[in-house]
């Protein structure tokens, strides 16, 4: 077993697939690694620390050339693997819905492409979630960013020249980002209220500490669909959390906004009008900009004002943190591998009956096997 790890060819993506930890790990297991040069200078891991975790370091043609399974983290364009072998892996976050024409070329050129963010919510994959494990880092890193553009500071504090008072934060959307998000917010000492579609989501706003602002007036309303993700919510709902939204916003100093539907644009939460409402100074962090946004107006890759109020929509927000980013993805891929890993052959094996390899596995021998492409 040959597994490449590809440099990143996207000049916004400064994360690997691979560390030398688990270069390292893999070649316990009695693979042989081969790592693009130069893969993990972006996330600080040199060249030099491939080669002494016993990979082979090279250029991209090298690395691919016999590799049975290539790792990356942003799918590249299948003539870019154009001397990859029939049947070769490519498994990364390869981007199904968004990049679906690329999918049809993996197949095409006979690579069997396996999405890492397709795995499915499951125990036995919690290890190997990237969504998770990115999510974290982004909604942790979301509240730094938001504390780098606010003027003010966020802890409440008494000195002798007088009072600071603490800044009010809310996050909107509260999975595995909105979580970490509310914890730091918390630990940098703001005041903190959150809310989210899933009814499931209050205890655990409480338990961290922040308030719960939960639409209570619509009846039947759970938000909670397969896989512990959200459903798009009714028109009725929406209007609800709208005015819920609208009184309680121009109060904030601080929102960060995470909230995603898999498969669909990003909800909108944050209207021009309630930005409007806010108070100069105040910071919005948008992180589900690059899957259109959750506020009206954030534009991916900048930091704007709108009515005295900055607009945080950095890309990438995980690849920011690019060393940890990095450790984490490259785990997942590692556990991943070696749930499936036969000590014999020493590689492993996908059995195509497997949940964990159905839902990830996007193209077999030639064709989109997928259900959630073939099906759409
Ligand atoms: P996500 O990234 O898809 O969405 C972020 C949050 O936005 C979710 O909490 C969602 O309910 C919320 N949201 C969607 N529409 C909204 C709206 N209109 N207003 C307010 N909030 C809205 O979700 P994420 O972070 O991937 O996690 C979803 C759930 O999956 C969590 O309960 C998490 O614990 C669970 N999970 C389970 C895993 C496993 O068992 N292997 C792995 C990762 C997450």
């Amino acid at each position: 077993m040959k597994i490449a790890v590809l440099k990143e060819r996207d000049p916004l993506e400064t994360r690997v697939s691979a560390t030398p930890e688990t270069v390292k790990k893999f070649i316990a297991l009695g693979a042989t690694m081969a790592v693009e040069s130069g893969a993990g200078e972006t996330a600080g891991f040199a060249d030099a620390e491939y080669r002494e975790a016993g990979s082979d370091v090279g250029d991209r043609e090298a690395v691919i050339a016999d590799a049975d399974a290539m790792f990356c983290v942003r799918g590249p364009d299948a003539a870019e693997l154009a001397p990859a072998k029939k049947d070769a892996w490519l498994i990364g976050a390869l981007d199904p819905f968004g990049q679906r024409e690329r999918v049809d070329a993996y197949a095409a050129a006979g690579i069997g492409a396996l999405a890492m963010e397709f795995m499915p919510r499951i125990t036995r994959a919690q290890s190997m979630d990237i969504l998770s494990s990115q999510s974290n880092l982004a909604g942790y890193k979301a509240v730094l960013d938001a504390a780098a553009e606010y003027g003010r500071a966020f802890p409440m504090m008494m000195t002798a020249a007088g009072t600071v008072s603490a800044a009010r934060c809310f996050v909107m959307g509260v999975g595995v980002a909105g979580l970490q998000a509310i914890a730091t917010a918390r630990r940098l000492g703001a005041q903190v209220s959150a809310t989210d579609v899933r009814a499931a989501t209050k205890e655990q706003i409480e338990s961290l500490g922040a308030k719960p602002i939960f639409v209570e007036e619509v009846e039947g309303i759970e938000g909670e669909g397969t896989g512990g993700y959200a459903t798009e919510m009714s028109e009725e709902y929406q209007k609800a959390q709208a005015e819920l939204v609208s009184s309680h916003i121009a109060k904030q100093d601080i929102v960060i906004t995470t909230a995603l539907i898999p498969g669909r644009p990003a909800p909108r939460l944050i209207s021009d009008a309630q930005i409007a409402t806010m108070k100069p100074g105040s910071v919005i962090v948008d992180l589900a900009v690059e899957q259109g946004g959750n506020v009206e107006g954030a534009v991916a890759g900048e930091v704007i004002k709108k009515h005295g109020v900055k607009i945080v929509g950095h890309r990438n927000v995980a690849g920011r943190l690019a060393a940890d980013a990095s450790a984490l993805y490259a785990r997942n891929l590692y556990n991943f591998l070696s749930a499936f890993w036969d000590e014999e052959t020493k590689a492993p094996i996908l059995p195509e009956d497997d949940e964990i390899v159905q839902g990830v596995t996007l193209t077999r021998d030639g064709n989109v096997v997928n259900e959630r492409l073939t099906a759409s």
